[in-house]
This record gives structure tokens, C-alpha cells and sequence, in this order.
């Protein structure tokens, strides 16, 4: 049955993209669903000095495209009120302290809060210890805190970052997005990997040759040029999205399903990884910076993009080997990629069995079993198996099973803000998986600055530099998909 959930939205960045783009359609479709009802408001803050009907109207024109009537998106709008509200200042947290009390009684929420920092994590240490000292921290309900990524920029910014959240609030109160764990296919790898025994007995290094994990893009750097010149494709995906896929494919099945335990998990997937370092890096990771190309001219390169250093060394391809300690998985590789102004947008893991010695090997035409797990824009599975042909010779060749995921699978957002309505932490960072991605991540890039690993150059709409087969050739495996 659904639960309909009292709840005070605190939105700091009230007027900002990730709110007008993501938040308040997630909310909607949580409202349209019933999960809020009547007894909730929100309270969107930044400096703009925006008035509540003028916000109202930006959230009507935000839920436009998704509304089922006018009169429907007004009652919903009708919910949100505005105040402008400098966060370092501290007179506007009192007044902020007295909206959240009038409209906790007005909608009897009975105390529960939700923080949302969709700003700059230079300002979550400010924010949180206002939210403190100007007691806007309830004594009745719950209080949970959402950050956005990133995270910081290496262990230690984001060491400090959250120690600074941590004296206003608890880990358990710090709801962390990545806004991949809010991904229908990606919550499916639990069901998929522990619900099904055929699956699950040959989860291992004695039928598994390699994994691969891909997060093609596309698009380039758009209006993000700032932010990517200090991110590069390694933190702003690889850190998060890229690492929280390859704990799920290598973690152990866990003792129960409750977050702590698959959290454990986790960790431990995170900690087995081999790490990288000066001499290994070049082997094992390929970076590359996307560039103009005779058939797209009017596609720019990256050092081109609004915003970006003409003379730029970001990196907005990475492609890497990832190996773990885990006798588990000797011999296993994962190998990853992800980049900008790629082919097509595909994000995908494919799941490469071993080849069995046997006669019908001696046909060219029988490949290896492939589990591929799709997980966007189309979402699905996929298993490749070899088949005989219709005929009668006795000839065998490869066939796909596929399975397509309907479409009105709930988007990634509303699923995670139901998750913490709920209290639900499953499906958000806990700051140990945070710290041993970073501990990753801040060894390749040491490694990458104490070496001369080249940075290549590919052409936009191409798969990443060349360098990035032969990461898996040179080991006799291939790309699977290589549109
Ligand atoms: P924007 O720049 O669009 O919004 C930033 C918001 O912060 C604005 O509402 C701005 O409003 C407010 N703000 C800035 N300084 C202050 C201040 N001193 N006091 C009060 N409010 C302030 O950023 P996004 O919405 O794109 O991103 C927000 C967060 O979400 C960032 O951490 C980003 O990394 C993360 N994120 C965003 C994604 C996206 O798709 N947009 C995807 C993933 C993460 P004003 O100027 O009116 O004060
Ligand atoms: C974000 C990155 O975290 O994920 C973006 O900051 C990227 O650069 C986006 O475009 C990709 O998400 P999705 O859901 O489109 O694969």
C-alpha cells in the first residue's frame, strides 16, 4: 500500500538547474503517486529575491511537460513557498527557523525534515552548522540531510567536507546521492546476481572471463565547462557511478538484505581492489580529451568548449583495468570506460563467460556467452548463447535472448527521494565506500602525475582513442559493444 509521507522539504538552490530539472518533477510524480499527500511543503532558498507566487509559477512551468491538469499542478504548487536567503548569513536562518514552524502546523508534518543541499559542497560545512546553531534541526521528527555530488575533490577535501557536516549531524543522517544507485537496472544487479542460482553458482573466476562496464555519452561537456575543468571524466564519473557498479559485480552475497550488510559488502569489494601507481598506471588506464573531427565540423573540441583552458589536460575519456585481490576474482578483469562526445549514449555492463573446450569450438562461428545487463536509454537484458542453425547441417551460431524493461520504470530521483521519506540508506553512499573510491581514484591520478602516461587525443563521435582496445587485446578479449 502506498504510504503517504509527512515531510518539510528544506531546498537550498531553490532556484538552481538540478532543482528546476530534477527535484520538483521527482516530487510531483512522488505526489501524483500518492507518497505525498497533503501533509508536506517545501521551502526553496537561494539569494534570487523571488517571491512565493513567482516560485510557485517556476515550479508549475518545472512540472509542465508532466502535469496531468492545470488545476492538478497548481494544488501541488500551492505546497512551495520561497525565502531569499544568503547561506552565510545567519539572521536568515531565523527567519527560515520560523516559515519551517508555521508550515510544519500548517500541513502537520509533525516535525520531519529533509535538508536538500543542491548547491556547491563549499557550502554544506556552512549550511549544516547553521542548520544547528539556528535550531532548524527538529526534536520531534526526523531530520536527514541529501548532498549532491561531488563529493570533494580527493579523500582528504572530502575527509574535511564531511567532518564538517558531521558535527551538526550523524552518518545515519547524511543521505549522499549518486544518482545511479537510483537506476532501475542497477538496483535490479542485487536480484539479478543473489535471486537467480543459475546466475549466482557461475558468479566467479571459474566461469567468468571478464566484466565490462560502459558509460558512453554522447553529448559533450555543454554548460559545464567550469566544474569539468576541475572534475575530468575520472572523479566526475569513474569516483561514483563507474565504482559503485564494480562493487555490486564483485561484492560477496551478503548475510542479509538490510543496507548495513550490503553496504559491508561493499566496502570490502572496494578495499580488494588492486591499486594503481606510477609504474602499473600506463598498462592499466588510457585517458583521452575529445577533439575536433573533418566529419562533425561543427562539433568543437573539448579545448574549445565555453569555459575550458585552451590548453587543457582534463581527460574526458578514461578507460581502465580493474583488477581485484579477491581470490574470488584472479584473473578477472573488469574493464571500464566512460567518456564525453562518444558514439552514442549507452551505458551498459556486459558480463563475458569463458569458453568451454569443447568440439563445437572448432566452428568459427560460436562466440562467448554474454549477460548484458542494459541499463540506459534502453533498459533490459541480454544473453547470448550459441544455437544450432536451422537446417541440416550441424552448424552452430551465436543468438540473442533479450528481455526489454517497459518504459514507466520510476525515474532515478523520485526513486531516491522516496528512499529517504522512508529512511531507506540502501541505495545512498555511506561515507566508507566514499573514502575507499576516493583512495582509488587519488592513487591513478598521482600515478597519472608522476608519469608520462599520454593523454589521447580521439575525435568526437568516435569510442575514445585507440588505446583503449588494446587495453583488452593484448589480453585476447574485445570490446563487447563497439557501435
Ligand atoms: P546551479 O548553479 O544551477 O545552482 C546553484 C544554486 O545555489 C542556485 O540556486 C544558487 O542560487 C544557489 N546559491 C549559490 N550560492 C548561494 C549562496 N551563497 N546562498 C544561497 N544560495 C546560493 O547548480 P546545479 O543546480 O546544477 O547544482 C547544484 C548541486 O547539484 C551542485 O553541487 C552540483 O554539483 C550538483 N549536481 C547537479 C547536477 C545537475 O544536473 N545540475 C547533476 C549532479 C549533481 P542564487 O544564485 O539565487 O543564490
Ligand atoms: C553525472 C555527471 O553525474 O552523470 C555528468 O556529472 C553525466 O557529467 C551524468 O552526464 C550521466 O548520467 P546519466 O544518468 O545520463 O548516465
Amino acid at each position: 500500500m502506498t504510504q503517504n509521507h509527512k515531510a518539510l522539504f528544506i531546498i537550498f538552490g531553490g532556484t538552481g538547474d538540478l532543482a528546476y530539472r530534477k527535484l520538483y518533477p521527482a516530487l510531483y510524480r512522488l505526489y501524483k503517486k500518492n507518497y505525498l499527500n497533503e501533509n508536506f511543503a517545501v521551502i526553496g532558498t537561494a539569494r534570487r529575491k523571488w517571491t512565493d507566487a513567482y516560485y510557485e509559477q517556476v515550479v508549475y512551468d518545472a512540472i509542465a511537460d508532466i502535469k496531468e491538469s492545470d488545476e492538478d499542478a497548481k494544488q501541488f504548487a500551492n505546497h512551495f513557498y520561497y525565502q531569499s536567503h544568503n547561506v552565510k548569513d545567519t539572521d536568515n536562518y531565523i527567519s527560515l527557523l520560523n516559515l519551517a514552524e508555521h508550515l510544519d502546523e500548517k500541513y502537520a508534518i509533525e516535525g520531519n525534515r529533509i535538508f536538500y543541499l543542491s548547491v556547491s559542497p563549499s557550502l554544506f560545512g556552512e549550511i549544516s552548522s547553521h542548520l544547528k546553531a539556528e535550531n532548524l534541526l527538529s526534536e520531534d521528527g526526523f531530520n536527514r540531510m541529501i548532498i549532491e555530488k561531488p563529493f570533494g575533490t580527493d579523500l582528504e577535501n572530502s575527509e574535511s567536507l564531511n567532518n564538517e557536516i558531521l558535527k551538526a549531524l550523524t552518518e545515519e543522517q547524511i543521505y549522499r546521492i549518486d544518482h545511479y544507485l537510483g537506476k532501475e537496472m542497477i538496483q535490479n544487479l542485487l536480484a539479478l546476481r543473489f535471486a537467480n542460482p543459475l546466475l549466482k553458482n557461475i558468479w566467479n573466476k571459474n566461469f567468468i572471463s571478464n566484466m565490462q562496464i560502459t558509460l558512453a555519452e554522447d553529448i559533450g561537456v555543454e554548460e559545464r565547462g567550469a566544474y569539468y575543468e576541475t572534475s575530468g571524466a575520472l572523479r566526475d564519473m569513474v569516483q561514483n557511478h563507474v565504482l559503485q557498479i564494480v562493487s555490486f559485480l564483485l561484492m560477496d552475497e551478503p548475510n542479509s538484505y538490510d543496507s548495513e550488510a550490503i553496504r559491508e559488502v561493499k566496502v570490502k569489494a572496494l578495499q580488494d581492489l588492486k591499486s594503481i601507481n606510477s609504474t602499473n598506471v600506463t598498462e592499466n588506464y588510457v585517458r583521452g580529451q575529445y577533439t575536433t573531427s573533418d566529419r562533425y565540423p561543427e562539433q568543437v573540441g573539448y579545448t574549445d568548449e565555453h569555459e575550458v583552458d585552451p590548453n587543457s589536460i582534463v581527460e574526458t575519456f578514461v578507460a581502465g583495468k580493474i583488477e581485484s585481490k579477491n581470490e574470488n576474482w584472479s584473473g578477472v578483469p573488469v574493464y571500464i570506460r566512460t567518456g564525453k562526445r562518444m558514439k552514442a549514449k549507452n551505458t551498459r555492463i556486459d558480463i563475458v563467460f569463458k569458453e568451454s573446450e569443447n568440439a563445437f569450438l572448432v566452428d568459427n562461428e560460436t562466440q562467448s556467452n554474454v549477460f548484458s545487463i542494459l541499463i540506459g536509454p534502453e533498459q533490459g537484458l541480454s544473453l547470448q548463447l550459441n544455437n544450432k542453425s536451422i537446417g541440416h547441417e550441424f552448424e552452430v551460431e551465436p543468438v540473442q535472448l533479450s528481455y526489454k524493461q517497459e518504459d514507466d520504470a520510476p525515474e532515478d530521483y523520485e526513486r531516491l527521494i522516496l528512499s529517504a521519506l522512508s529512511g531507506e540508506k540502501t541505495n545512498f553512499v555511506h561515507w566508507d565506500e566514499l573514502a575507499e573510491s576516493w583512495k582509488y581514484i587519488d592513487a591513478i591520478r598521482q600515478a597519472w602525475s608522476e608519469s608520462e602516461s599520454p593523454l589521447h587525443l580521439y575525435e568526437v563521435h568516435t569510442n575514445g582513442p585507440e588505446e583503449a582496445s588494446r587495453l583488452l587485446e593484448k589480453e585476447g578479449h574485445y570490446w563487447i559493444w563497439d557501435e
